[in-house]
């Protein structure tokens, strides 16, 4: 019933401005309105109906206030080029919007390009004008950010808001927190650890957790950057600490005699090498050091986490002349080292 009034009222209004077009209406051209007659004469139905129809409708668009971002091109309508924009993007949205990314100190690009790479300019079945709701709409530019095997619980949760601004930030990255901080948000154990430690991991505690983690995919577990081995032994390689060795020579352990590849020698027999450098159980990294931070010296644990359900103690007493030191572990029998003279165990 409606819309034959309307259809009514289109062709009443149609006649009424004949005499203002000289165009020929049964040549298909029309005068377009403004206002309320105008949102009729574009959405008949014949005509472009489905604007404004779906689940979120932009207000303008609503209003029929289609001729606040269209113009007549003067050419015949419809018809190829005959009509255009009132301006570019995203100057079009910023007549009635500030610009969402203003002030902020990390911009996204794409907000400063257009608007309409995320936003429908007309309406959308999700809220805000989306395209599309949460990673979805970001994997459209992104999809790299997925190239890894294993993806960490927000990226797979498909929120990409809970780390970063959706139109800026006011952090490097668009993070909507500084540096370590976005992660100490969900991970406050480590945070924790690193507060407390007594010996401090220079790149954990001065350096970001993306020095060594992945903040989306890696192919490395748990979303390490570079290889490191999972267990608690493994047949000696060097590739298998490609993390660590990144930033740490890996002639520590591929030496057997050394007076300066690692300061864990007796005399010049490298420790390193002894524990870690074997074909079958060579101990990792984790067997003695906790990377993020430990209440020992050397990054050593105290108590050696991971090998069961048994923590093993570890006490690690520096020699009085520091030359070397003693270690008291539950794996065997106390052990001293002295760089400058070798020391027999029993
Ligand atoms: C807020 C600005 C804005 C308003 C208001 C607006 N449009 Fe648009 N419209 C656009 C933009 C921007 C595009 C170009 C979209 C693109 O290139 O993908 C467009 C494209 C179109 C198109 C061609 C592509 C399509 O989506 O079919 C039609 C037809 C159209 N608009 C009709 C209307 C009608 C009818 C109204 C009023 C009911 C209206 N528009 C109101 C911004 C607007
Ligand atoms: C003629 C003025 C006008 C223009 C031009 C305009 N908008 Fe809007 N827009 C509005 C009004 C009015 C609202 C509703 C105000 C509000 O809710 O705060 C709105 C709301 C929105 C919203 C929020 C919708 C919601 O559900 O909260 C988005 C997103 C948006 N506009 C995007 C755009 C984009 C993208 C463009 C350019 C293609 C644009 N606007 C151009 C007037 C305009
Ligand atoms: C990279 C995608 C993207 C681009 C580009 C983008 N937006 Fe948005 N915008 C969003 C998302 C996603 C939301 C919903 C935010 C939410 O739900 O927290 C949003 C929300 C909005 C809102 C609603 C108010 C708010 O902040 O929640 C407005 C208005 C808006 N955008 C305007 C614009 C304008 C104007 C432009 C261009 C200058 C633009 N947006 C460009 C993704 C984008
Ligand atoms: C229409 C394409 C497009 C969409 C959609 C898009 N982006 Fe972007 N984004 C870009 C462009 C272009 C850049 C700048 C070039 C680059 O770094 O790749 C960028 C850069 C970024 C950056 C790096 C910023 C920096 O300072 O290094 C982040 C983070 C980002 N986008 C997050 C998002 C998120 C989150 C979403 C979803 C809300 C999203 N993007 C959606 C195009 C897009
Ligand atoms: C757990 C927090 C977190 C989540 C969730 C997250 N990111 Fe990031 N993102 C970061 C951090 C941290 C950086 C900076 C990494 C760097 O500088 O190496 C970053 C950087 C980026 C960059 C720029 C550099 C690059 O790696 O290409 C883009 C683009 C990006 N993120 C997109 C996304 C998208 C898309 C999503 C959702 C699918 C997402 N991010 C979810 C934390 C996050
Ligand atoms: C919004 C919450 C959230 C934020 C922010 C966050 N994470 Fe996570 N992270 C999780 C959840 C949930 C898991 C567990 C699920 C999984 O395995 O992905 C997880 C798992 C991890 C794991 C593997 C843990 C394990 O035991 O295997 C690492 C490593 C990690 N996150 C590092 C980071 C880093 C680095 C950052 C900062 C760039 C960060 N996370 C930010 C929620 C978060
Ligand atoms: C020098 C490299 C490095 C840096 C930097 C680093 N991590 Fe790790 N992280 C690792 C390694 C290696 C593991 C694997 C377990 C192990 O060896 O202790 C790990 C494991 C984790 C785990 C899962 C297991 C656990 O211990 O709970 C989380 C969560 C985590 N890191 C978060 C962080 C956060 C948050 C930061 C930043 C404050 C950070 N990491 C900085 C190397 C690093
Ligand atoms: C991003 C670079 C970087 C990565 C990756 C890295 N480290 Fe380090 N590490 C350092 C720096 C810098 C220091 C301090 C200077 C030094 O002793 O060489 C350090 C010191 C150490 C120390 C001695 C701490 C002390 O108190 O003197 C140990 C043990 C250590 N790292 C173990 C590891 C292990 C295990 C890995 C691999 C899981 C690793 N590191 C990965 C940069 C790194
Ligand atoms: C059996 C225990 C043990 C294992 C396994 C072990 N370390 Fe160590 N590491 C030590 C001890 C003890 C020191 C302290 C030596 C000193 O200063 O007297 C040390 C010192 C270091 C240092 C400081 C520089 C140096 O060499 O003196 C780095 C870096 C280091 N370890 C890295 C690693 C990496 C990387 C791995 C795995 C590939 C590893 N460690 C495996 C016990 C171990």
């Amino acid at each position: 019933m409606l819309s034959v009034l309307k259809t009514i009222l289109f062709v009443l209004v149609g006649l009424l401005m004949l005499p203002f077009f000289a165009d020929d209406l049964s040549g298909k051209s029309f005068g377009l309105l403004t206002g309320v007659a105008m949102a009729e004469s574009c959405s008949t139905a014949e005509c472009h109906a489905a604007i404004g129809n779906a689940r979120f409708a932009h207000v303008p668009v609503a209003a029929g206030d289609c001729m606040d971002c269209h113009a007549e091109a003067g050419k015949p309508h419809p018809g190829q080029g005959s009509m255009v924009l009132v301006e570019e993007e995203p100057g079009l949205c910023l007549q009635c919007h500030e610009s969402p990314s203003a002030g902020m100190e990390y911009p996204h690009s794409a907000v400063e390009e257009s608007c309409t790479g995320c936003h429908d300019p007309h309406q959308s079945e999700y809220p805000k004008l989306v395209l599309q709701q949460g990673g979805e709409l970001c994997l459209n530019c992104h999809e790299v950010v997925m190239d890894g095997e294993y993806a960490h619980g927000p990226v797979r949760a498909n929120n990409c808001k809970m780390c970063h601004g959706v139109h800026g930030g006011q952090h490097e990255s668009m993070l909507t927190l500084p540096g370590k901080e976005i992660c100490f948000a969900c991970h406050g154990g480590i945070r924790e650890i690193i507060e407390n430690a007594k010996s401090q991991h220079d790149p954990v505690a001065n350096g970001l957790c993306w020095d060594c983690h992945a903040p989306h995919t890696a192919d490395f577990e748990p979303f390490l950057e570079g290889p490191y081995p999972e267990g608690f032994y493994t047949s000696f390689d060097e590739k298998k600490y490609e993390l660590c060795f990144n930033c740490h020579s890996e002639t520590a352990f591929t030496y057997w005699l050394t007076s300066e590849a690692t300061r864990f020698r007796n005399h010049n027999s490298n420790l390193h090498s002894f524990h870690v450098n074997r074909m079958d159980k060579g101990r990792v990294c984790k067997a003695c050091h906790g990377v993020h931070g430990t209440d020992q010296g050397k990054l050593l644990y105290s108590r050696v986490p991971n090998f069961g359900q048994w923590e093993i103690p570890l006490q690690w007493v520096v020699s009085q002349n520091g030359d070397g030191a003693t270690c008291y572990v539950g794996c065997h029998k106390p052990k001293r080292y002295d760089r400058e003279q070798w020391i027999r165990n029993k």
